[in-house]
């Protein structure tokens, strides 16, 4: 028999005993043998639910049984969480996690440590929850040289970009929707201010491109700065606005950033709504290949981890140790002239002919509609925003002092992605 145990019976936990319950003749058909979940570890009792009859307090016994070849840790945090997958490893189990802060944080550990004792540490779960993205990488683009990813990592903000747009709410009114709906933590730092992306960035840029991207290096700015006119102003010029994690690998450094930005209608990424996510890769072999899906919920990541326990199960001696564990990433800031979005707040309105004169002839000139006439000679408040032609950061640099003459306070500059 293959027994699994499962640490950590949450939203992702549960979702993982329950498909071995009612998947486990699916499974022992694949196997020819019986592949069943053995034991539950949780803090709870889990009195009255159909995870009590394999519940345990203890570690140990899980570690300690023989039979036991899979260890799932889907607690989350970092320090416990990684605590037992090194233990778990340590016993000589397999182990599968969808814990993101672990691998972005103990990744190459992790990964030397399966190593050393001829077991497997998988990790589907961690990015994108229900997509198969980490296998691709591994195994079926492996061919190529990746050379860039684009990826809209983060359910949360996703759903709350597209609802402040569709249902022309606040970032407030949508942060407490999510939260209601339970796509929001009580805390929502991680995902707002775009952290669980870069970790999640982290982590693919690591496998793509061989070697290991600290999530701390990854320049990394969150959705509060954009408001309703934003997503308004965007749309008027064609553009919708995402949170995404990018990487790009070129001469041996990993330009890597997680911001909001501008993403024209047509791109791949721009029809990707709500709580969905997207993952865009770039391989010299394949070009581009899209991957798309639910990047969060209990059935989705928990499909993503029975997907890894499938594959240990079949080939449990195919250990190999990622080239990210022995070579750390250069990690450098995008610098590439790229066009960009600026919002502005002035008194009076400014002519369309001072904002082109300013940045340039390919400048898009916005204003928001919630102003009366912003082209009457009174003073009102008015927002506008350009798209520049594009321009490297120090050209932009060198650009923006030129709107304050013209009576024009900067309030946010979003980058935008490459058609
Ligand atoms: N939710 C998703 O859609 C999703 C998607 C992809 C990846 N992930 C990642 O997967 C991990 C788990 O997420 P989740 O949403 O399932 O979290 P969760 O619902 O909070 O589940 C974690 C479970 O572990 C339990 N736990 C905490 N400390 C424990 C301990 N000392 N011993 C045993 N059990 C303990 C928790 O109990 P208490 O509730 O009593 O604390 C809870 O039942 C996180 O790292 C998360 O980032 C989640």
């Amino acid at each position: 028999m293959y027994k699994i145990a499962v640490c950590g019976c949450g939203v992702v936990g549960s979702g993982v005993c329950d498909a071995l319950i009612h998947q486990r003749e699916k499974l022992s058909r694949r196997f020819a043998q019986d592949v069943g979940l053995a034991y539950v570890l949780d803090i709870r009792d889990l009195k009255g639910t159909p995870y009590e009859e394999y519940k345990t307090d203890s570690l140990e016994t899980i570690l300690s049984d023989p039979e036991v070849q899979v260890v799932t840790i889907t607690i989350g945090g970092l320090d416990l969480a990684a605590d037992y997958c090194f233990k778990a490893l340590e016993a000589g189990k397999h182990v599968v996690t969808s814990n993101k802060a672990v691998v972005a944080a103990h990744g190459p550990e992790l990964e030397k440590l399966a190593f050393s004792k001829r077991r497997r540490f998988m990790y589907e779960a961690s990015v994108g929850g229900g997509i198969p993205i980490i296998r691709p990488l591994n195994i079926c683009l492996y061919a190529n040289d990746i050379t860039e990813i684009q990826g809209i990592l983060n359910g949360t903000t996703n759903y709350m970009l597209t609802g402040m747009f569709r249902r022309h709410a606040s970032f407030d009114e949508m942060l407490a929707r999510a939260q209601r709906k339970g796509y929001a933590e009580a805390d929502p730092t991680a995902d707002v201010d775009g952290y669980d992306a870069a970790r999640k960035i982290a982590i693919l840029s690591s496998i793509a491109y061989g070697g290991f991207v600290d999530y701390r290096e990854v320049p990394c700015r969150g959705i509060r700065k954009v408001l309703l006119c934003d997503h308004e102003l965007a749309d008027k010029a064609g553009f919708t606005i995402k949170l995404i994690a990018g990487s790009r690998f070129e001469d041996g450094c990993v330009y890597i950033s997680v911001e909001p930005k501008l993403v024209p209608r047509g791109h791949l990424l721009s029809d990707v709504n709500s709580v969905y996510n997207a993952i865009l890769t770039k391989g010299c072999y394949t070009g581009d290949t899209l991957f798309y899906g639910q990047g969060a919920g209990k059935e989705a990541t928990a499909s993503a981890v029975v997907g890894d326990i499938i594959e240990l199960l079949g080939t449990p001696s195919t250990v190999t140790l990622p080239e990210f564990v022995n070579k750390k990433a250069t990690v450098a800031p995008d610098n590439r002239p790229a066009r960009y979005y600026l919002r502005f707040t002035s008194l009076r309105p400014i002519r369309a002919g001072s904002l082109i004169d300013l940045f340039g002839d390919d400048t898009l000139c916005l204003y928001s509609k919630v102003e009366k006439d912003p082209w009457e000679d009174i003073d009102v408040d008015v927002t506008g925003a350009v798209i520049t032609p594009a321009f490297t950061p120090e050209e932009l640099a060198e650009k923006v002092p030129g709107l304050n003459p013209l009576g024009a306070t900067l309030r946010l500059t979003l980058k935008v992605l490459d058609d």
